[in-house]
């Protein structure tokens, strides 16, 4: 059986990286709602129902497992689809702590969308972990539809994040948090920004060290093979530009994969 991930968009491939390196031998359905993209500027109620329509996508694809490869989704409509389906569901949240532990001491920025960086879970979440006050949250939408248009580096994206970090004293801070999946391809145009004691921390090899783990605990590790099927929404990807296009993230993603 296959293992879906499921992102607004192709954020997730990011994470689909990540578990192909860890569980090369599992068949995967990679699953881009880019009918609906971008979620995290659009209300929590909207996003509940783009996700129950996805999984019912999955479920019908009859996968053992789903990846939720996107930190909105996640804050908004995980809880529910675990109450409707009995299969493991991994979510994700930003690697606020990840980042905490690793310094402890300085400021830590989780950069994410608007429903994540305002949603009830991030709050949960810092009230739990960020017993210091160091941990500040702001949302970077654009970078969602930039990722979307394939520019990583251009003069927008830039002067965007300048002008966004303009108002922090980046000294203070040891770690930016990639709170969204869709920001990974931009390390290197935090990297210009960024002072060069600042790291990045994202939470892509953790939730695919959960899925592994979920999986083994039901025996449900397989060795078929390599393979993974795309789809934009319900459409199987088969058209050869759509393809170049999803090849061209993943190179990008082998880029800035240990950045
Ligand atoms: N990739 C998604 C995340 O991790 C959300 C992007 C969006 O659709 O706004 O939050």
């Amino acid at each position: 059986m296959k293992i879906a991930v499921f992102d607004s968009g192709i954020g997730g491939l990011s994470v689909l990286y990540e578990a192909r390196r860890q569980l090369p031998r599992e068949p995967f359905i990679f699953f881009a709602d880019e009918d609906h993209v971008p979620y995290g500027t659009k209300t929590p109620e909207e996003v509940q129902g783009f996700v129950a329509e996805a999984f019912d996508f999955l479920i019908r694809q009859d996968v053992k497992a789903i990846v939720v490869a996107c930190n909105t989704a996640t804050s908004v409509a995980v809880p529910a689809m675990r109450a409707r389906y009995d299969l493991p569901i991994i979510g994700m949240e930003p690697a606020a702590k990840k980042a905490l532990d690793l310094d402890g001491e300085h400021r830590v920025l989780v950069v994410a969308t608007p429903i994540t960086v305002k949603g009830q879970k991030m709050q949960l979440l810092i009230d739990r972990v960020d017993k210091d006050h160091l941990v500040d949250r702001l949302a970077l939408p654009r970078l969602v539809e930039f990722a979307e248009r394939q520019d990583f580096d251009g003069p927008d994206v830039l002067a965007y994040l300048r002008a966004e970090l303009a108002p922090y004293d980046l000294s203070q801070y040891s770690a930016l948090v990639l709170g969204c999946t869709h920001f990974n391809y931009f390390k290197p145009a935090f990297r210009e920004i960024l002072p060069p004691s600042m790291h990045f921390v994202d939470g892509n090899e953790g939730t695919v060290r959960e899925l592994r783990r979920q999986l083994a605990s039901r025996h449900q590790l397989e060795d078929l093979g390599p393979q993974v099927t795309y789809y934009y929404s319900g459409r199987e990807v088969t058209d050869a530009s759509e393809q170049k296009r999803l090849n061209d993230y993943l190179q990008q993603l082998e880029k800035v994969y240990t950045l």
